[in-house]
């Protein structure tokens, strides 16, 4: 695939590119240097098909052929000093943006732009296994590209040629790294998911950690590091069981965590000798770990190793910078190559045809719900009110609920395009309905939904509310409405600090809050709430319940909730009472009319 679009590329004569055409320059910014160790790493993670980079986002700007030149640039300057660099990736690189989704099949393009980087170690995100076909891919195409890395320690799959189960990939792996001798062993686990298609089967973190092959793996004495990496959050119980499996049996090999799957930047000490990095999300962010003071297949560390971890902005600014190169000595054929398949992929999906231009920015968690600048206030007042409506049921009054977590990222004031919609909205899961439900009752679902956590969780753990959320509000226990202002006189800073800031990230975690490599003005974040809802037809429903009913229209993902809500309530509806509301759509292709038919006449045309 990708040679066939160099080909076409070539006879066209692209100019050579350094990042996405549109994409904007990055903002020079005061920068925290890396700090290189014996050993070093770079982590992806939840990249979702962002291989473009962010095109409206200065900060974001790199794309993944900027990222394969980054981390041969880094890998030369680090080799000819003998050190090593090992390259990580922890899933979810599907779903949530048009460069996969747009396509048919889905990740037509994606799967011969990603294996251009390098891997030393790579497992699956839960977003992989959703479909069939989407663990097909790994099984088939990624797996496959990266045989001596991807490990699966608890993920299984039907082979599409046999029939029958089989590892997705190695357990374990047991390397030596090329400069040091440092011996490694490495896992490569996924969270305990449960909502993935037949075809795979995850086992139970704590049931995978009792198998043979891992308890012989962790009492290797020849090991002077534990690399453990997953789509997991880093403060999870998966980890914690793994931490303590390993630390039973070996109570001072190092051990370096990498998770994901929250989507937030964070570092987690576990003891002196152990740490886990979380590295955002989107492409947002490249994360650096070194670590210096480790035992190699030759010499016995005589002191504690060192741990230090920074959060890259995957921009042009960054990456020359921690290389030391500039714009005309960091990019090679070779990365160029990689950007330029990206250029043609999003031509050919016709990624930036526009629906229509946004008035305003709409945010997730950067404006108060509700509010004017909150999506989700536009969504329950503007769309779901006006253009979920199923012919057939049309003057009935209903509620249509959606949880909050369908909606992935922001709107940008400007240009709505078709790249946007499978960015805020990457589900292709439809509408269900209830119909002639008692209002007397359903009036009281959006609370229970909102604020009945317990009750639901205590009937089934898979019912955990956190699933109806974006990732990134898990970690947001409460409003942070921060100052603007921060604080570090600290001598790594790299340009003088009269430089403006930007808002960007400003991380607090284990380690302090210097981790971010730009440093930026703090934003806020709010908390918004599991589920939102809007009523249809509110005339018809009038001051007295009594009698009266609405359909209750939700989106398919949380059928499961709004039926065991109903019980709740006193109302035994089973799946069999569901049925499909406007089948032909989808929040996804709602999302996209509305714009059109509202938003078109801002572009100015
Ligand atoms: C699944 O993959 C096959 C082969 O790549 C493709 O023909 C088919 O359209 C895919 N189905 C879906 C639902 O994407
Ligand atoms: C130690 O590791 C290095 C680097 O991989 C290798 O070249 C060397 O042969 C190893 N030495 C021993 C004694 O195993
Ligand atoms: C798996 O799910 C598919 C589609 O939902 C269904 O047709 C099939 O029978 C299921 N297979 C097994 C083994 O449960
Ligand atoms: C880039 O770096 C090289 C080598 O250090 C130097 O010769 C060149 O002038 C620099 N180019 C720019 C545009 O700064
Ligand atoms: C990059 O693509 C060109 C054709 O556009 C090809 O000639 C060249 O070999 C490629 N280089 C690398 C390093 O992939
Ligand atoms: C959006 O456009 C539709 C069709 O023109 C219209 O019925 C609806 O009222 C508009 N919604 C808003 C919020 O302007
Ligand atoms: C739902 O949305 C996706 C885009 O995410 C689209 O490809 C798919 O055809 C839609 N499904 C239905 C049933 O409309």
């Amino acid at each position: 695939m990708l040679h066939a679009l160099i080909v076409s590329t070539a006879l066209l004569a692209v100019p050579a590119l350094s990042k996405q055409p549109s994409a904007p320059e990055a903002f020079v910014a005061p920068l925290r240097d890396l700090s290189f160790g014996q050993l070093n790493f770079l982590h992806t993670t939840d990249t979702h098909g962002w291989h473009a980079g962010h095109l409206l986002e200065p900060s974001f700007s790199a794309d993944w052929g900027d990222y394969v030149d980054f981390a041969s640039r880094l890998r030369e300057k680090l080799e000819s000093e003998g050190k090593d660099l090992l390259i990580i990736d922890t899933g979810d690189r599907v779903e949530g943006n048009g460069l996969y989704d747009a396509s048919e099949p889905k990740g037509l393009f994606t799967f011969d732009i990603f294996r251009e980087q390098h891997m030393d170690v790579i497992c699956s995100g839960n977003h992989e296994l959703y479909k069939q076909n989407s663990s097909e891919n790994e099984f088939l195409i990624t797996a496959p590209a990266y045989a001596d890395s991807y490990l699966a320690s608890n993920l299984d799959i039907r082979d599409p040629s046999t029939g029958e189960m089989v590892p997705l990939a190695h357990r374990a792996k047991k390397f030596i790294t090329k400069q040091q001798g440092i011996r490694i062993m490495s896992f490569g686990f996924l969270y305990n998911f449960d909502r993935n298609a037949n075809n795979t089967v995850v086992e139970r973190v704590e049931e995978a950690i009792k198998e043979e092959w891992f308890q012989t793996a962790i009492r290797d004495r020849e090991i002077d590091l534990f690399v453990v990496i997953g789509h997991s959050a880093i403060r999870s119980q998966e980890f914690d069981l793994i931490f303590k499996a390993i630390r039973t049996v070996q109570w001072d090999v190092p051990i370096q965590f990498f998770g994901g799957h929250w989507h937030i930047r964070d570092y987690r000490k576990f003891d002196s000798k152990s740490y886990a990095l979380a590295s955002g999300r989107f492409m947002e962010t490249i994360g650096f770990q070194s670590i210096s003071g480790l035992s190699t297949n030759t010499t016995k560390s005589r002191s504690s190793p060192s741990f230090f971890r920074r959060y890259i902005d995957n921009n042009l600014y960054s990456l020359y910078h921690h290389s030391g190169h500039n714009e005309s000595t960091f990019h090679s054929d070779r990365g160029r190559n990689i950007t330029k398949a990206i250029a043609e992929a999003r031509t050919a999906l016709d990624l930036d045809d526009t629906f229509g231009c946004a008035p305003r920015d709409l945010w997730m968690a950067r404006a108060p719900y509700p509010s004017k600048n909150s999506i989700f206030s536009w969504l329950e007042e503007e769309v779901f009110a006006s253009i979920v409506e199923d012919p057939a049921r049309r003057d009935k009054p209903r509620l249509v609920i959606s949880n909050t977590g369908a909606i992935r990222f922001d709107i940008f004031k400007g240009a709505f395009t078709k790249d946007s919609t499978y960015i805020i909205c990457p589900f292709t899961s439809g509408f269900h309905y209830l119909k002639d439900v008692p209002y007397e009752q359903a009036k009281h679902l959006i609370n229970l939904l909102n604020r009945g956590g317990e009750i639901f969780e205590n009937v089934d753990p898979s019912y955990a509310m956190w699933k109806l959320v974006s990732p990134e509000q898990i970690n947001l226990k409460e409003d942070m409405i921060a100052p603007t202002h921060y604080s570090d006189s600290s001598s790594q800073i790299s340009l003088s600090s009269d430089v403006s800031l930007t808002p960007g990230y400003t991380t607090h975690d284990d380690a302090g809050s210097d981790g971010d490599d730009t440093i930026h003005s703090q934003i806020s974040f709010y908390r918004v709430p599991n589920c939102i809802q809007s009523t249809v037809n509110p005339d018809q429903i009038g001051m007295n319940d009594d009698g009266i009913v609405v359909d209750v229209v939700f989106n398919e993902f949380i059928e499961p909730w709004i039926l065991l809500a109903l019980k709740f309530l006193g109302l035994d509806y089973t799946e069999g009472d569901v049925d499909k509301y406007m089948p032909e759509e989808n929040l996804t292709t709602l999302i996209a009319k509305w714009v059109s038919e509202n938003w078109s006449e801002n572009c100015g045309h």
